[in-house]
């Protein structure tokens, strides 16, 4: 079977609009630009063109991506069939509130954290989920560099049309039907490790170096994996190891936790332990050592 894309046994990904279009969404709208889609970022203010050039650091190689985004306000984006979520969890409900979307729209979410989007949506819309493993850094205003191009999932139900013409041009793209144990798996890693490197102002490989970050770190796990095991039986509670996989492969690095509060911006604390945070309370458990940690990264943050 040929793939061709644009004309190939795939169906084109159509017309995207994309709210959020800073680190991860410029990565994906290159994706959805290289599949043939035409991509429209909503962003209030004037409608203009954005040039921007993507640094991909490969193992041998890195190669420069020069993009071209058309940028528009919800005013005049026109309505909204397919819609990409890449702005910070904090100013999604803002942001969406204002969005022409049809009554039938996808929405596919690709942002840490979980809930930021749960109830936001009419009963005819869906909603799909996104998680991902790759990493984009700023390096100066129109240039960005993707560090990492590593596993991505969409999912929740049935495979949309559009999925296997998009993923053909998107490296590590997957499909899960059951998306959840995917983003459960990115929430414990990131309930762990960004408050910590926040708090404590230290690369990620700290959690592991320090005994009194390694001891946080485990009891944040524990706490984690406990209301998900009550939430799901058949969660495997065991998620040490995986955290600490991750925890190593990414040893240099500065948690965007850590990066928000360098920059005097709002975290995504609410929809990380935030939202462990309501399901245990909804359940009945208390989760002392989430409890005091979301106090502690909320008095780092901008009042
Ligand atoms: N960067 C990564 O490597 C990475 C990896 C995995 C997951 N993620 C997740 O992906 C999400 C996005 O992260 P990011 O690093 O890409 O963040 P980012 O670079 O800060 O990008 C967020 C973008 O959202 C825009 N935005 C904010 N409010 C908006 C509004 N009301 N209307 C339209 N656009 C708005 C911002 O525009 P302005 O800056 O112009 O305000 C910015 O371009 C987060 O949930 C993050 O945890 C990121």
């Amino acid at each position: 079977m040929q793939h061709s894309g644009h004309t190939g046994a795939h169906e084109t990904p159509g017309r995207w609009h994309i709210l959020g279009a800073g680190r991860i969404g410029t990565l994906a709208a290159c994706y959805l630009q290289r599949a043939g889609a035409e991509t429209i970022v909503v962003r209030p203010g004037p409608a203009h063109t954005r040039r921007v050039s993507l640094v991909f650091d490969r193992e041998t190689t890195s190669a420069t991506k020069k993009l071209e985004l058309t940028v528009k306000p919800a005013t005049d984006c026109g309505p909204i069939t397919l819609l990409l979520v890449a702005c910070k969890t904090p100013y999604t409900e803002a942001a969406l509130a204002r969005l022409p979307l049809t009554d039938s729209a996808t929405v596919v979410r690709l942002q840490n954290g979980l809930g930021s989007l749960d109830s936001r949506l009419k009963p005819g819309q869906r909603l799909i989920e996104g998680v991902t493993a790759s990493a984009v850094m700023s390096q100066t205003e129109d240039t960005l560099r993707v560090v990492a191009e590593n596993a991505t999932t969409f999912g929740g139900g049935p495979r949309p049309t559009w999925f296997d013409g998009l993923a053909e041009h998107w490296p590590g793209l997957a499909w899960a039907a059951d998306i959840r144990p995917v983003q459960w798996r990115k929430l414990v890693v990131n309930a762990a490790l960004n408050p910590l490197t926040a708090i404590h102002d230290v690369p990620n490989g700290a959690l592991l170096e320090r005994p009194d970050l390694r001891a946080e770190m485990t009891t944040l796990i524990d706490e984690a994996d406990t209301v998900l095991a009550r939430l799901d039986q058949s969660w495997p509670a065991n998620s040490h190891a995986s955290v600490a996989d991750v925890v190593r492969a990414t040893a240099g690095n500065t948690s965007s936790m850590r990066a928000d509060i360098h920059a005097g911006a709002i975290t995504e604390i609410a929809a990380i332990n935030g939202w462990l945070l309501q399901r245990a309370e909804e359940l009945g458990l208390d989760l002392p050592a989430h409890r005091r940690i979301v106090a502690r990264v909320h008095a780092l943050e901008p009042k």
